[in-house]
Parts: structure tokens; C-alpha cells; sequence
């Protein structure tokens, strides 16, 4: 709110409402363009154009085409493959943008690649989650929005404010519109447990937990084991991220041999590196459900797979944002 020139103290103070940080100005990276297309479509707000080249030695050059002086900026970019040259893009962006004046600049990260390595859980390992989010903060962003972090706690890595927002309400919907008969809810692992849990609430579901166990000192060698019944059900595999696929395939193995009807599986990010195509084609799931935080070539989208867009809910918070709305309502809305 701005006092108008000419208003005293001891008159009625006027007020004029206008934009805590100047105008909305979106940018995307080249690491998920067609999500930011939807984003821009839900928002009613044009993609701002920038040249982003690499020279010959690989070294990634960025220019914007319009002064983005005092505006309040968000650059959407989600750090997926090819993971290192779309951190440093992101990092050159944010860079660029400091440098011109923008108001603000808040990083949107749909999916936040190294959030896997969150801990020093044994000798000299580093915590890349942890200095990426040093390195986002550095570079000059003042903001963070993602979606499905690995772990919660990467949040407090920051050191500005983070909105982490979950894609969860949108698989549960796309769950609950399908009506499947005697659901069971499993969590393809112990960390999945909690995610799990909630979905089977919201599905008025049970729940049962894949427990993978080591087998002597081989890092490779495990069992499963399954906590809960399955026998007859139809079964949702609910997970924050499918990489390989290997998890998924180990929890599909040992679903259909407990006797488990149809199987569908969820995560909010698709990642799908190699060989999950190979090997989640191979089996007969009923659907497997991901979203576009990361970009999915037609290559990869294998014939169960169904894709559902984020887009709706970050241009939602990106509004919030941008006029000081709650973004905390949201999720008890
Ligand atoms: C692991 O902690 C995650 O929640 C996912 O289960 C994991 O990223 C899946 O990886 P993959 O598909 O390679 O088994």
C-alpha cells in the first residue's frame, strides 16, 4: 500500500492497493517448457521470452529480450534431466535476473532433483540437497515454490521462504472418480509410509507396507516383505517419485504373488530414467499415474500411463503469491 503524494498525517490517510513487487512476469527454462505454457495459460500471463544458448565449450548463455526491472518474477524450472545443465540454467536465470533489477524473483522447482541426497547417513558423503539450496540462494532467488520434496525437512536448507505444495489431492481425485472396488492403499517402502497413509485416509482405505530388508552385507541383496492384506483387493502403490522403476517392480512381484487383483501405481514425480520404461512396460499394471512437475518425452510415455497437469495448482499459488494471498489455505481449502 502506498501513501498518495499530497495525503498529510492529519488528514484521512488514502490508500491505493497495487502489487507488493511490481508487475507478474513469468520466464521458463528449457527444462519443462509445456508446463510453463500451462501455467501461463491458467494465469492469463504471456511467457517472457529469453535467448538461452550454449556456446561450443558448453558454457550456457542467457539473455533476456524485456527489462524485468522492479517486477515480481517467477521462473519456472524444474531441475530433472538433464539434471546438471537444468540446476545451472536455473542458477544462470536467477543470476541474470538479479542483475537486471527484478523486484523479486521466485524460483518455482516442480520437481527438486538431488532431494534424494538429503543426508550424511555414512562417512564422507556429501548433502546435495543442501547445497543446491545454498547455491539457489546465492545466485539471488528470493523465493522457492516445488511441489512433493523427497523429505519435508529439505525446507529448512533454506534460508528464504520455500512453499513446498503437494500433488497428492490430484491423484487421490483421479483416484476417487475411478470408484475402484476394494481398494487397498500400499507404500512401496517404509519412507513412503506417511504419503501412503494419507492417501488411504482420504480414499477411506486400508493400508499396507512393503518392507524391503538387506540381505548380509551386498547392497543389492534384499527381500520384501508385506505388512497387510492384499488377497483379492485392488491394489494403489503410492509413491513421491518413480526413478528406475526398480521399486516398483519389486512391489508389483511381490503384490501379484499375495494374490492382488488389479494394480495401479502413483507418484507425483515421473522421473523415469533408464531402464524404467523397459521395465515398467513389462508389467501389467492397470494404470500407472504421474504428473508433469517433469517433462515426459513421447518416448517414455509408455501405454498405461496417464499424466495429470500441476498446472492449475501452481498458477493458483503463483497468484497467491504475487497479491500477498494466503498460500497455507490452500491446503485446507
Ligand atoms: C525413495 O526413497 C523414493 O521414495 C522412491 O521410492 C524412489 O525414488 C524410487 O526409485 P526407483 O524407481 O529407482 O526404485
Amino acid at each position: 500500500m502506498t501513501m498518495l503524494p499530497g495525503a498529510s498525517c492529519a488528514e484521512e490517510p488514502m490508500y491505493r492497493e497495487e502489487p507488493m513487487y511490481g508487475t507478474m512476469r513469468l520466464f521458463s527454462g528449457r527444462a519443462n517448457p509445456p508446463l510453463a505454457e500451462r501455467i501461463s495459460e491458467y494465469l492469463k500471463v504471456p511467457l517472457d521470452e529469453a535467448e538461452i544458448f550454449e556456446f561450443p565449450n558448453e558454457n550456457i548463455f542467457v539473455r533476456l529480450k524485456k527489462s524485468v526491472r522492479a517486477q515480481d518474477v517467477f521462473l519456472i524450472q524444474p531441475t530433472c534431466s538433464p539434471v546438471n545443465r537444468n540446476i545451472m540454467e536455473l542458477l544462470i536465470m536467477i543470476d541474470t535476473l538479479k542483475r537486471a533489477s527484478a523486484g523479486r524473483i521466485t524460483a518455482v522447482i516442480p520437481y527438486y532433483g538431488y532431494g534424494r541426497t538429503d543426508k550424511k547417513d555414512q562417512p564422507r558423503v556429501p548433502i546435495t540437497a543442501r547445497l543446491i539450496a545454498d547455491m539457489i540462494s546465492v545466485a539471488g532467488a528470493n523465493r522457492v515454490l516445488t511441489i512433493d520434496l523427497h523429505a519435508g525437512q529439505i525446507q529448512g536448507f533454506f534460508s528464504i521462504p520455500v512453499d513446498e505444495m503437494t500433488a497428492m489431492p490430484l491423484l487421490v481425485r483421479h483416484f476417487r472418480e475411478k470408484n475402484i472396488p476394494n481398494p487397498v492403499i500400499v507404500a512401496p517402502d517404509v519412507g513412503a509410509t506417511k504419503r501412503a497413509r494419507n492417501f488411504a485416509q482420504a480414499l477411506d482405505a486400508p493400508l499396507a507396507v512393503i518392507e524391503k530388508r538387506r540381505v548380509g552385507n551386498k547392497p543389492t541383496a534384499r527381500v520384501l516383505n508385506l505388512i497387510g492384506r492384499v488377497r483379492g483387493k485392488n491394489v494403489i502403490i503410492v509413491d513421491d517419485e518413480i526413478d528406475t522403476g526398480g521399486s516398483l517392480e519389486g512391489a508389483f512381484e511381490i503384490l501379484r504373488r499375495r494374490g492382488a487383483l488389479e494394480i495401479y501405481a502413483c507418484a507425483t514425480h515421473g522421473v523415469f530414467s533408464p531402464p524404467a520404461v523397459e521395465r515398467l512396460s513389462a508389467l501389467d499394471f492397470s494404470e500407472i499415474v504421474v504428473t508433469d512437475t517433469v517433462l515426459i518425452p513421447p518416448e517414455k510415455q509408455m501405454r498405461h500411463l496417464r499424466i495429470l497437469s500441476v498446472a492449475p495448482l501452481l498458477g493458483e499459488v503463483i497468484r497467491r503469491i504475487h497479491t500477498g494471498e494466503s498460500v497455507g489455505a490452500m491446503a485446507l481449502a
